[in-house]
């Protein structure tokens, strides 16, 4: 039997960005496989997080191009074109964690009120009711239906990350990139809030953006990694395609880097 080709769901085309007269994405390329997780991996400051927001359209690229394939429809969609009422309508479909767990939620809104939101503003009801939908994704993210009531600063950092993934994965979106979502977070939290999100992936079969300047934690939970230095794409494969092939010492750095917590991954 021969393997169905992989489909693209989101495509990036030199990207790039230019924050007044400094260029910090030099054309980035890259394509998203439903189903996979790409790793995206680089020292601080090398625009992974610049990449991330562009590719959601947080922030407006400088030039390129960004094709979003939908699972519903063939046809494919100029997201750089997209009118903002359609790209809102879309927003659904694409969904980001970002690194600070702190600064992600609301203070003054209470759980319920936090993972109700994206219901709202989409018009979604849920089938079983709100509060039972609800209580459901708490329990998917490994936390208990009596959060619902609580604020944000009642938890911990870890907890914290646990909703946000909560309130990204609410509208089961098509895409979810995590932004160094455990780089605020202490190793063992840290490691307990990767092997959700390996959970999460496996129950789901998610097509992930992971960005991390860690290489254990790309190789636990990544099928492809890129490579980001200044501002481009240095190389892109597979955990063994880069490994074997790193450029100059950059890769090996960051293979070097932050290795502590692959121990305590189960
Ligand atoms: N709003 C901005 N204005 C000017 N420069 C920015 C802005 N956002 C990011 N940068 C610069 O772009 C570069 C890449 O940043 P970033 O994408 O946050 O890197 P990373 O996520 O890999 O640490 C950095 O040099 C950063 O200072
Ligand atoms: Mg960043």
């Amino acid at each position: 039997m021969i393997a169905p080709a992989a489909t693209v769901v989101l495509e990036a085309q030199n990207l790039i960005k230019d924050y007044g007269a400094s260029r910090v994405v030099h054309g980035v390329s890259l394509q998203l496989f439903r189903g996979e997780t790409l790793g995206l991996v680089g020292e601080s400051g090398s625009g992974k997080s610049t990449v991330a927001r562009m590719l959601l359209r947080l922030i407006e690229p400088t030039s390129g191009s960004l094709t979003f394939y939908p699972s519903e429809s063939s046809a494919s969609l100029n997201l750089l074109q997209l009118p903002s009422r359609d790209m809102r309508r879309l927003r659904r479909k694409l969904a980001i964690v970002f690194q600070d767990p702190y600064a992600a939620l609301n203070p003054r809104m209470t759980v319920r009120q936090i993972l109700s939101e994206p219901f709202a503003i989409h018009r979604e009801n849920p089938q079983q009711g709100v509060d039972a939908r609800l209580a459901e994704l708490l329990a998917e993210v490994g936390l208990d239906s009596s959060a619902l009531i609580r604020y944000p600063h009642e938890f911990s950092g870890g907890q914290r990350q646990r909703i946000n993934i909560a309130r990204a994965i609410a509208l089961r979106p098509e895409v979810l990139v995590l932004d160094e979502p455990v780089s605020a977070l202490d190793v063992s939290v840290g490691a307990q809030v990767i092997n959700l999100i390996r959970d999460l992936q496996r129950r789901y079969g998610l097509t992930c953006l992971f960005i991390s300047h860690s290489m254990p934690l790309v190789r636990y939970l990544c099928d492809r990694v890129a490579v980001m230095q200044h501002g481009r794409i240095v190389e892109t494969g597979s955990w063994q395609q880069v490994c074997e092939n790193p450029v100059e010492a950059y890769t090996q750095q960051l293979l070097a880097a932050t290795p502590e917590m692959a121990v305590s991954l189960k």
